[in-house]
């Protein structure tokens, strides 16, 4: 018994160095860094866009919230939508204003209204016959570059930072999109 309680004693002191080594090497690799960096750490998602075909959404992850990664046709025009009238993002433009001269790019996949999951209806939905984000839940819509045309979301979907290296689009970095916007 008291062999035991010596371990489990050499244990958590053992365990305490440990963690105090990993906080030294963490404080190393701080100073190593610039602050961009540091602020990018754990929080970068890179994903191969050579396998998304035009009109496909790859869904994944960013920062623990869903991501949309979007390939739209090179010669695709967002004619035909009607957007929401004063529902502008933190730029106080649409997000297209922002994405255009893109085909390959990533928004934050939660809705601006309460937070759902929109889904990517490339044959359209809710009597629009063109690609849309459609938030089922209170009947939200949005373009491909996620500027609202319907329902409440009050703004559009995030972008966040962004670029694109080759076949490969980094979120999280700045790039052709330097902030969260
Ligand atoms: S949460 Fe998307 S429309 Fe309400």
């Amino acid at each position: 018994m008291e062999a035991s309680r010596r371990d489990f004693i050499s244990i958590g002191i053992g365990a305490l160095g440990a963690v105090g080594g990993l906080g030294a090497l963490y404080a190393l690799v701080r100073v190593m860094l610039e602050p961009s960096e540091i602020a990018a750490l754990g929080a970068k998602t890179e994903i191969d866009v050579s396998k998304i075909q035009p009109m496909q959404v790859r869904v994944t992850s960013w920062k623990g919230k869903t991501l949309f990664a979007i390939r739209l046709p090179k010669d695709f025009k967002p004619e035909g939508y009607t957007l929401k009238k004063g529902a502008l993002n933190s730029k106080g433009t649409t997000n297209y204003e922002i994405l255009k001269g893109h085909d390959v790019f990533a928004l934050v996949g939660v809705c601006t209204h309460l937070g759902c999951i929109p889904l990517w209806k490339p044959q359209g939905e809710g009597g629009i016959n063109k690609p849309v984000f459609h938030c089922p839940c209170h009947g939200g819509l949005y373009t491909p570059y996620g500027d609202v045309i319907g329902g409440p979301p009050p703004r559009p979907l995030f972008i966040p930072p962004q670029k694109l290296e080759g076949n490969k689009l980094i979120v999280g970095v700045e790039g052709f999109v330097k902030e969260l916007i």
